[in-house]
């Protein structure tokens, strides 16, 4: 059986990764890089996404940066025909490309629901609509990230609970559709994750930090390469009869509040 962990797992495969100009996604696409894979990545902003892949061609990986908004279904279809054209075709499609902020839904307007949802779950059927032309079929992996907020209700959160619940029937709905293509679709629901954008804007100072990981079963936040080693699980054969899978890599935060010290009782 091939080990995902040793080097070189994803030898002479093709990587797309939407939303890696930073944080989790990124830290996929490298991990991803060091494993063997050529990768592309996109995301909104040239200068942070050539900046990106730069820090994957500076340690001699073959890497291609593309700015393109996931909200914009013929820049991400042209994105994905540059990285087959560059690289051939593509065996792994990561869609991750996320936005969020903290506000109740009476201070939230309406564009700003539609924007989360557009870059979130639009986003995400973008991606994953348009790539199929240019997958390697069969036995082609396609990874959404999703979030525990897709199962549980989250204050302030409504635009991304219902975008992420979103982005889990996606994954569902095209594991059925494109299983008999020999396409797998799953998804990686990451709790919360040490020095990541998104958790700088859940959690602002140091006492919502400690407040957060004192309700985890496991205490503490994941790493990036937590996910991102589970990401590659997810894209070698190992998994090759896992499908429509929502994966949650996330200490426990899907089980609710785990702030009561349940040891001390029946430990
Ligand atoms: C209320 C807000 C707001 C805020 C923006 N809006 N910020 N409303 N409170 N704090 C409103 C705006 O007023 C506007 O509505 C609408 O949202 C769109 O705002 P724009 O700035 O024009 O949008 P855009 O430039 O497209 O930027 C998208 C964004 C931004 C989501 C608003 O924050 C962004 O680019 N985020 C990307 C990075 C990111 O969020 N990373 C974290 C992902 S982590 P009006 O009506 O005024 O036009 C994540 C965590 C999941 O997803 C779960 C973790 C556990
Ligand atoms: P991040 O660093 O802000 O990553 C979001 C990425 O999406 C950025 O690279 C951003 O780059 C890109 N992006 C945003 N809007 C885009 C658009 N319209 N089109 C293309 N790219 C776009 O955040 P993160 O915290 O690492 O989150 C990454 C993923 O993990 C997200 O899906 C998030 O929901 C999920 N998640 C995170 C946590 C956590 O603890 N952080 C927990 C659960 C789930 P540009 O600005 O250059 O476009």
């Amino acid at each position: 059986m091939q080990n995902v962990f040793k080097d070189q797992a994803l030898a002479g495969k093709v990587a797309f990764v939407a939303g890696a100009s930073s944080g989790i996604n990124l830290g996929i696409a490298q991990h991803f890089a060091r494993a063997g894979a050529k990768v592309v990545i996109i995301s909104r902003s040239v200068e942070k996404i050539a900046a990106a892949a730069k820090t994957m061609t500076d340690e001699g990986f073959p890497a291609l940066g593309i700015a393109a908004d996931v909200r914009d279904y013929a820049a991400v279809d042209a994105a994905l025909k540059q990285a087959h054209d560059t690289y051939g075709k593509i065996d792994i499609v990561i869609s991750g490309a996320a936005g969020n902020f903290v506000a109740p839904a009476l201070g939230m307007s309406a564009n700003g629901f539609k924007t989360v949802v557009d870059i979130d779950l639009n986003g995400t059927f973008h991606v994953f609509r348009a790539c199929f032309q240019y997958l390697n079929r069969p036995g082609a992996s396609l990874i959404a990230i999703t979030a525990p907020q897709a199962v549980n209700p989250s204050l302030f959160q409504v635009h991304v609970c219902a975008a992420k619940a979103g982005i889990n029937m996606v994954t569902k709905c095209l594991a059925m559709e494109w299983g008999p293509a020999g396409v797998r679709v799953n998804a990686i629901s990451p709790g919360p994750i040490a020095d990541t954008e998104g958790m700088l804007r859940l959690a602002t100072t140091p006492e919502a930090e400690r407040a957060v990981k004192a309700r985890i079963a496991l205490r503490d936040y994941g790493t990036k390469t937590d996910i991102a080693d589970m990401a590659l699980f997810l894209s070698t054969d190992n998994a090759k009869y896992v499908t429509g899978s929502i994966i949650d890599c996330d200490g426990g935060a899907k089980l609710g509040d785990a702030g009561a010290d349940a040891i001390g009782n029946f430990g």
